[in-house]
């Protein structure tokens, strides 16, 4: 990637008026570059590409094709999410591909995390690709590329982007958000009208619950930890901490203990609770969850997750332990 350079005396966007601009700003940008050609996003539904859509959106309309993979291994109700919003609400050209059984077969029986994130970041690419070439006429490539992706291009973070495309589709690339740092991403997108919940979403791993989905993934376990992962996500939306803390998620190894239920011997996983707070993800340290709200979440994993018989809070910040466990 080119190194882009922001320039010292741009204004940071930190108002709608601001954002306003911005986006009359990019229009008029991406109309000028694009011309009548279409444009192809991957659109995951994560903060970054879920604006530059929107905005795209609004710029160029069905000229814009997303393609939305899903590897199985969202979050609960998140491809629904980008359904209901892109595809119904914006009324955009959305192909959706539910891929959960081609990803979840090539995990089945892998363990070692990094073959899980390769297998995973090469099988998207995959997808992506076929979808690509079933379309005829694009000439550019969206993608949502923030300033600190540029300047952390070469570092630790790189390992982490999953895709990245095939060499042998060249396009020119489409970058309106190249230059803003993710905060005012945010601005632009509640400006451009995306529900508050999608433009504050919590930073998620981009091969998603299969890294928290410990060990070699099977489909039960992985069901366990997304329905307690939406416990969680519900329980901090009721008691504020969502606004709060900066990524608080499930994981779920891959061993059991005994347990009682209903008098009778019970089997199950540990859910264990990771919560967050950090502005780089270098370092990060533990929010001091309130106890009543730990018992609830328990309360409610434990009866309402079958396969789930305890639930664990982890206090280590980073270091010594990563955010994520593998
Ligand atoms: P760690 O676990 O390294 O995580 O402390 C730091 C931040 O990076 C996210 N993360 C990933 N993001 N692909 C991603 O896109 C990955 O493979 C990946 N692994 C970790 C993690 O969620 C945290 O925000």
């Amino acid at each position: 990637m080119n190194m882009i350079v922001r320039p010292e005396n741009m204004q940071r966007i930190t108002t709608p008026e601001l954002a306003k601009a911005f986006i009359d700003e990019q229009v008029a940008a991406v109309r000028a570059q694009v011309g009548d050609k279409k444009v192809l996003l991957a659109l995951s539904g994560g903060v970054d590409s879920s604006v530059v859509a929107a905005l795209l959106i609004k710029a160029i309309g069905k000229q814009l094709v997303c393609v939305h993979v899903n590897h199985g291994l969202m979050r609960k109700g998140e491809s629904e999410q980008v359904i209901e919003v892109f595809g119904k609400e914006l009324d955009s050209n959305l192909i959706y591909v539910d891929a959960t059984d081609r990803f979840l077969d090539l995990l089945a029986g892998v363990a070692e995390p990094e073959r899980k994130r390769k297998i995973i970041g090469n099988e998207f690419i995959k997808v992506f690709d076929e979808e690509a070439s079933k379309l005829s006429g694009i000439s550019f490539l969206a993608q949502g590329t923030i300033y600190p992706d540029i300047l952390e291009s070469d570092g630790v973070k790189a390992h982490h982007n999953v895709g990245g495309l095939p060499e042998e589709m060249q396009f020119s690339l489409v970058e309106p958000v190249a230059l803003l740092y993710k905060d005012e991403v945010r601005v632009v997108g509640e400006a451009l009208g995306l529900p508050h919940g999608m433009v504050y979403r919590q930073p998620f791993p981009g091969p998603g619950l299969g890294v928290r989905c410990l060990g070699a993934i099977t489909r039960d376990r992985l069901h366990a930890l997304r329905e307690a992962d939406a416990i969680l996500r519900e329980e901090f939306d009721n008691c504020g901490l969502a606004e709060k803390v900066w990524q608080y998620f499930i994981a779920v190894p891959d061993f059991k203990s005994v347990g009682v239920k209903d008098g009778k011997r019970y089997e199950g996983w540990p859910a264990i609770i990771r919560a967050v707070n950090t502005t780089d993800a270098m370092s990060a340290t533990i929010e001091e969850i309130p106890y009543s709200v730990l018992h609830t979440i328990t309360n409610r994993i434990t009866a309402e997750v079958p396969g789930i018989n305890r639930v664990l809070y982890d206090l280590t910040p980073k270091p010594i332990g990563t955010i994520e466990w593998e």
